[in-house]
């Protein structure tokens, strides 16, 4: 980021610090392309003049609600005026048509209220302050004027608030676009309770944000000619399949476990469950509560919002059923059989768990168990069944769990979308995509590659729209303007998506 402007000894400027990110500071002199910086915490550092921001003395002491109207659009000028309007609880901020949006990790009731929503509806963009149903009302006004599809993105690190942004933005186009006092389920309460029943079987704790997508989502709300809510369809992308089987202290698996284990007890006794402890797909991480959170009040909220979206009571139950026989298919522990490389249950607890789940699943022991502990080969001349030893068997358990949950989630989504149901007549829509953001841990898996990769992917996109296309149109109409630099991404996509790359291989 290079600063037209000139830096004396005298100069306000920010200069990087190791604890503060920023620190504010004086020039006390300069030595060919060094300067020496008083800070005002105290420290006397030397750095590079390139490397140091000149500090606007003029700032409004609380902010400025558009990052546009800044003297320096330079990184700690933009940082110190989000920092600024957080701590007054002005988490949301404009850099011209982008809603910027800060986690304020405690619920602000009064600026979600209807009373809000009322006052959002029709406001020109930027007459009030800055505000999600403000984009979403853009949004909503240019698809009716324009008779025009629009797509709203929310892309942020792993509990940065996407979800919670989008569930905003869903609410605020139900009201725009919701029918008055109509009887029985309305398709804008359906795309709603979608919310809750989806976070149930895909989101878990993670290390970064207790409620962490495990899947993207693209919600397309459709639209009638009166701009109301004609049907919706949910599109998702990629669950961590991994997790069923695999978590890593201090995580959790998918929230719809715990939830299970805390229903009511005549639930609890007819899928024979008992503790999360109990379980070995749980019990590999010693978390098994959040705080502030019910799993019990969580698991009715989920069948009543499963009500709602329209999967019946039968439906639920097998939806259960299938999720209680993936905790007992996980205690299916083996031990060696009596032939070479063979394997059986290893005692009467892992033939319960196997009666269980074959039980649970409605299907018969035997093949349950064949399945299991042998391998099937077809060749044009023969079957061929090959019995798997102990190791095997349990990779074999842990991937029927794998497909049994991605397929149940599936199911989920298709269930949901037949329930909702689309407009065939709709003309526009609103499309709103939340997908699980860039996450790095310790140990970091294929998973976080694909979700990585999909975090740039979409960078590039947001590239693009706001300084490829934006500049290229400057540059057409003979504007006069300075290049504005940023970090472009492409090569990392070059790197991983082109010929011969890792996902071309994948992909052949
Ligand atoms: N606008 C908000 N108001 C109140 N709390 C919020 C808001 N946004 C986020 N939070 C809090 O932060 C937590 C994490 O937010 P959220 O689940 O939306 O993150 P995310 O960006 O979707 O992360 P991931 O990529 O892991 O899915 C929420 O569970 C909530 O407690
Ligand atoms: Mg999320």
């Amino acid at each position: 980021m290079a600063t037209p402007v000139n830096i004396i000894v005298g100069s306000h400027v920010w200069v990087e610090d190791p604890d503060e990110a920023w620190i504010d500071g004086q020039v006390t002199k300069i030595t060919g392309k060094d300067a020496q910086i008083q800070t005002t915490n105290g420290k006397t550092v030397t750095e590079k003049l390139s490397k140091i921001y000149p500090k606007d003395l003029e700032a409004p002491p609380g902010g400025v609600d558009d990052m546009t109207k800044l003297s320096y659009l330079h990184e700690p000028g933009v940082l110190q005026n989000l920092k600024t309007r957080y701590e007054l609880n002005e988490i949301y901020t404009y850099t011209g048509n982008i809603l910027i949006a800060i986690n304020p990790f405690q619920t602000l009731p009064h600026i979600y209220d209807s009373h809000m929503m009322q006052q959002y509806k029709g406001a020109p963009f930027g007459e009030l302050s800055p505000h999600v149903f403000a984009v979403a009302d853009v949004a909503y006004r240019a698809m009716i004027n324009e008779s025009k599809s629009n797509s709203i993105l929310v892309s942020g690190e792993s509990g940065a608030g996407k979800t919670e942004t989008t569930k905003m933005l869903m609410r605020y186009l139900a009201f725009l676009g919701g029918r008055v006092a109509t009887e029985g389920r309305t398709v804008e309460q359906q795309v709603l309770e979608s919310n809750p029943v989806l976070e149930a079987f895909g989101n878990a704790k993670t290390v970064r944000n207790n409620n962490s997508s495990r899947f993207g989502k693209f919600v397309e709300i459709q639209f009638d000619k009166h701009g109301r809510i004609s049907g919706a369809a949910i599109r998702t992308y990629l669950l961590e399949r991994s997790r069923v089987c695999q978590v890593s202290d201090p995580e959790r698996n998918y929230h719809c476990f715990y939830l299970l284990c805390a229903a009511p007890a005549e639930e609890v006794e007819k899928y024979k469950l008992g503790k999360p402890q109990s379980y070995h797909y749980l019990n590999q991480s010693r978390c098994y509560e959040l705080v502030g959170v019910s799993d019990a009040h969580d698991y009715l909220a989920t069948r009543r919002a499963m009500d709602i979206v329209g999967i019946s009571e039968k439906e639920q139950e097998a939806i259960f059923r299938v999720v209680a026989a993936i905790l007992h298919l996980g205690n299916i522990v083996f031990a060696k059989g009596k032939e070479v490389d063979s394997s059986v249950p290893k005692d009467d607890q892992a033939k319960f768990h196997l009666n269980t789940t074959a039980e649970l699943l409605m299907c018969d022991v035997k093949a349950l168990e064949d399945a299991l502990c042998k391998r099937v080969m077809v060749t044009p001349e023969e079957v061929i069944k090959r019995s798997l030893d102990p190791q095997s068997a349990t990779v074999s358990r842990d991937g029927l769990a794998k497909t049994l949950y991605s397929r149940l989630f599936d199911w989920l989504v298709d269930k949901i979308n037949n329930s909702i149901g689309q407009d065939p007549n709709s003309n526009f829509l609103i499309g709103v995509l939340d997908i699980y953001g860039f996450e790095s841990f310790k140990a970091n898996s294929f998973e976080q590659f694909c979700i990585n990769f999909t975090n740039e992917k979409l960078q590039q996109h947001f590239n693009q729209h706001v300084f490829k296309m934006e500049q290229e149109e400057y540059t057409k109409e003979k504007i006069n303007w300075s290049y504005i630099e940023f970090v472009d991404n492409q090569d990392v996509l070059d790197l991983i998506e082109k010929v011969r790359s890792p996902i071309d291989y994948v992909n052949h």
